[in-house]
């Protein structure tokens, strides 16, 4: 009986004292384990923009999956929320992202409304805001802040050279036509402006209201005017509609319909044959001759069975942009001035062709002339080379 009882003493020492050096050699581990960085991701998983923003953290994924989910040995990790693309909800999601989640980064968002209320909410905050779409001119213009940056375009960027484009083929007298909100708004006065400059003539200005995608009623009316051509905005699913409207009332092959680029990014496959021919700019076509997007595209293809768009580009960047700046200062995300400062300095390899930032924290890009052929929009040239945003109103 005595014996017994020793030797299970014997046992139980060695026992526990293993116990305690597995538990302390976890802790320090866990200790000298660097603390992740923390990245929200504000964008509309619902609603008609649902697409757009699937493809963005798509490319974000791919990012960040390309360098192991880390920068500088920490790991980064996602916070998401669905902004369904209601402005109203912004300033509180962000609240979130930024006080309970202590996101270093808040990548965000699709709809230049809620870029509106998240940049009101960011301001002078701790977290670095990286616009992945919307394109309100204000962001990079008038309402600019230190920390924030965008990744993708300004409203005025991808509507502008249009406007030229029209007159160069000979369209004269043109109908422009958009959801009602900021960015349709500001698109069609971006065209607007190059287009009566080059001597063209808006005949009518037509505003739906967001996100309606009953159109009928406003393409009788323009086939009934007869312009030489129609400039667009619609996006997402409200793009996939307009187009095919378009085609079953006639209107394809009679009225030459043109448009910013995301008329048809992202959305041939459904519009099918409807989107055929049509001419667009934007600073992507799937047909970018360089390295970086053809392993890009086939890349994206693999791991998520579908075409990368340029949705998934601009959200591929914002991860590019996050780990290339961590990196440059070793991890160290502490001190947001320096890491500015930092992201300021960057060029970044982007599918589209390699871009910097303005002063107001816009990319320096080109913008091409595309045309959809077999489903795919392909360059016919480029149509401005590295244009800048005039940042109106910036004070950086
Ligand atoms: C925007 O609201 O800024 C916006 C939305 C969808 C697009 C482009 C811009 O495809």
């Amino acid at each position: 009986m005595k014996n017994k009882k020793n030797k299970s003493c014997l046992t139980t020492i060695p026992v526990f004292i293993a116990t305690f050096l597995i538990a302390f050699s976890a802790n320090v581990l866990a200790e000298n384990k660097p603390e992740p960085i923390k990245v929200g991701v504000m964008l509309p998983f619902s609603g008609v923009y649902a697409g757009l923003g699937e493809s963005i953290r798509n490319g974000l994924k791919l990012a960040l999956q390309e360098k192991g989910n880390k920068a500088s040995g920490r790991e980064i990790q996602l916070v998401e929320v669905d902004t369904e693309a209601k402005p109203a909800r912004a300033s509180e999601l962000t609240l979130g992202l930024v006080n309970n989640d202590k996101s270093d980064f808040v990548i965000g968002p699709v709809h230049s409304g809620v870029a509106m209320g998240m940049i009101n909410t960011i301001r002078n905050k701790d977290s670095i805001m990286i616009i992945p779409n919307a394109g309100a001119n204000a962001a990079t213009g008038a309402f600019c802040q230190p920390n924030v940056f965008r990744t993708s375009f300004s409203s005025w960027q991808t509507a502008y050279p249009m406007g030229k484009e029209a007159v160069d083929m000979g369209y004269k007298k043109i109908v422009t036509l958009s959801w009602n909100y900021g960015f349709g708004k500001e698109s069609l006065a971006a065209f607007e402006e190059s287009f009566v400059a080059a001597g063209g003539e808006v005949v009518k200005k037509i505003l739906v209201p967001f996100p309606k995608t009953e159109f009928q009623s406003y393409l009788t009316q323009i086939a009934s005017i007869k312009p030489d051509a129609v400039f667009v905005f619609f996006a997402g699913g409200g793009a996939v509609k307009f187009v095919k409207d378009y085609a079953t009332m006639g209107l394809k092959g009679n009225i030459p319909l043109l448009g910013s680029g995301f008329l048809t990014e992202g959305t041939t496959t459904a519009q099918g044959k409807a989107a055929e021919g049509i001419l667009t700019t934007l600073h992507y076509a799937d047909t970018i001759d360089n390295p970086k997007n053809k392993k890009f595209r086939a890349d994206y293809s693999a791991k998520f069975n579908k075409s990368a768009d340029l949705f998934a580009v601009q959200g591929y960047d914002a991860g590019q942009l996050i780990i290339q700046a961590v990196e440059a200062l070793k991890g160290n995300t502490e001190d947001k001035a320096a890491l500015i400062e930092k992201m300021e300095q960057l060029e970044i390899d982007s599918p589209r062709g390699k871009f910097s930032f303005s002063k107001a924290h816009n990319p320096i890009q080109t913008i091409y002339l595309r045309k959809v052929v077999n489903g795919q929009n392909t360059v016919v040239k480029e149509s401005v080379t590295n244009l800048e945003d005039p940042a109106r109103g910036c004070k950086l």
